[in-house]
């Protein structure tokens, strides 16, 4: 008899909690955690557990009959192989349960405990759990940020309970390379401001472009997206670590507006100096003017465009108020 999905999937999470605290490797790994800063009340509230290094751990405590071992191959803790019985997916790693906005636990990202790869494994697409439309640590937000003004995206589970662990409970991760249209969208659902800060690496910032690309549409007046770009090869975790919550937090209150971050990065390509690259500067900005909607920001950065370049000829403003009349 198969059960309840989230319920099935809760049950595992607490196994993962007890086996923290109970199993033999316990006390490494919660010198794990220990040396990673997090103390014992916030590794519970975000229910952080442990998978034994084990074949037949989640499969011998929750996959005895065979409706049951199917389940789990369907929900992603366990695999099929050629022949045989399924084994865990899961093993000797650190686990984040990942939870819906009704905290109900729909996957897990394992993290190893030492230099193994993959560094992090991931439930994989299951009938409960679309990884481009959740955001992790957005139930805990919620729960224990009072007065949810704005929400800062990062890249990881860590810099995500780092944050918390420093008295910054506002933090989501994204869970995969980019933060996709629809996380953004339950993004400006839940507050008005939204700070993306991905790691201080290339990666991080063609995320923050692909952001940026992605929640255009999305800006309406009294919303706004804005970037914070950490020096290289630090992240949330380590820069909250180092320098403690009010410089992060400083960090975070100038973040880069949207429409400086586009400015900053087209012109860096351009010789504005040259009519020629005057002329390429407005086919530069088209595209991304042309994807937001009406808005005093869109009316500002046109402005912004005409006044800072000279672009007042007749002809170029009228290819700018074309593309601002498109939208509207
Ligand atoms: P990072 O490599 O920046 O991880 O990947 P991190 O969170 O800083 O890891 P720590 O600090 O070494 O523990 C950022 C996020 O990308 C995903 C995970 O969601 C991770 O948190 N990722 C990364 C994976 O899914 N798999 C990987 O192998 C690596
Ligand atoms: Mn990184
Ligand atoms: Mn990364
Ligand atoms: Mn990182
Ligand atoms: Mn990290």
């Amino acid at each position: 008899q198969k059960q309840d999905d989230y319920q099935l999937l809760g049950n595992i999470a607490r196994y993962y909690q007890h086996n923290l605290k109970h199993h033999s490797d316990s006390k490494s790994v919660i010198d794990y955690l220990k040396g990673r800063g997090l103390s014992g009340e916030i590794v519970k509230k975000f229910g952080v557990g442990y998978a034994p290094d084990s074949w037949d751990g989640v499969m011998g405590q929750f996959g005895q009959s065979q409706p049951l071992s199917a389940q789990l191959v369907e929900l992603g803790m366990a695999i099929q192989g050629d022949k045989n019985r399924p084994y865990d997916r899961f093993r000797g790693r650190v686990m984040f349960p990942i939870t819906d906005k009704r905290g109900r636990v729909i996957g897990f990202g394992g993290r190893v405990l030492s230099d193994g790869t993959p560094k992090y494994l991931n439930s994989p697409e299951t009938r409960i759990y679309h990884k481009g439309q959740e955001l992790y640590g957005l139930y805990e937000a919620k729960k224990y940020a009072k007065d949810l003004q704005r929400l800062v995206v990062v890249e990881g589970y860590m810099d995500v309970v780092a944050l918390a662990q420093h008295d910054i409970p506002y933090a989501v991760a994204s869970l995969g390379t980019s933060t996709t249209v629809e996380q953004l969208q339950t993004l400006f659902r839940t507050v008005k401001e939204v700070v993306c800060c991905y790691d201080g690496d290339r990666a991080g910032r063609d995320a923050a472009w692909r952001a940026m690309e992605n929640a255009l549409p999305l800006i309406r007046d009294g919303f706004s997206l804005k970037f914070v770009f950490l020096p290289d090869g630090e992240d949330p975790d380590t820069l909250v670590r180092q320098q403690g919550k009010d410089a992060f937090e400083t960090i975070i209150d100038n973040a880069k507006p949207l429409s400086q971050f586009i400015f900053e990065h087209l012109l860096s390509s351009l010789d504005t100096n040259s009519a020629e690259g005057k002329a390429a500067l407005i086919g530069k900005f088209e595209p991304y003017l042309e994807k937001m909607p009406d808005s005093v920001l869109k009316d500002s950065m046109i402005t912004d465009l005409a006044n800072k370049f000279g672009l007042g000829s007749e002809q170029q403003l009228h290819k700018l108020t074309r593309t601002k009349s498109k939208t509207s």
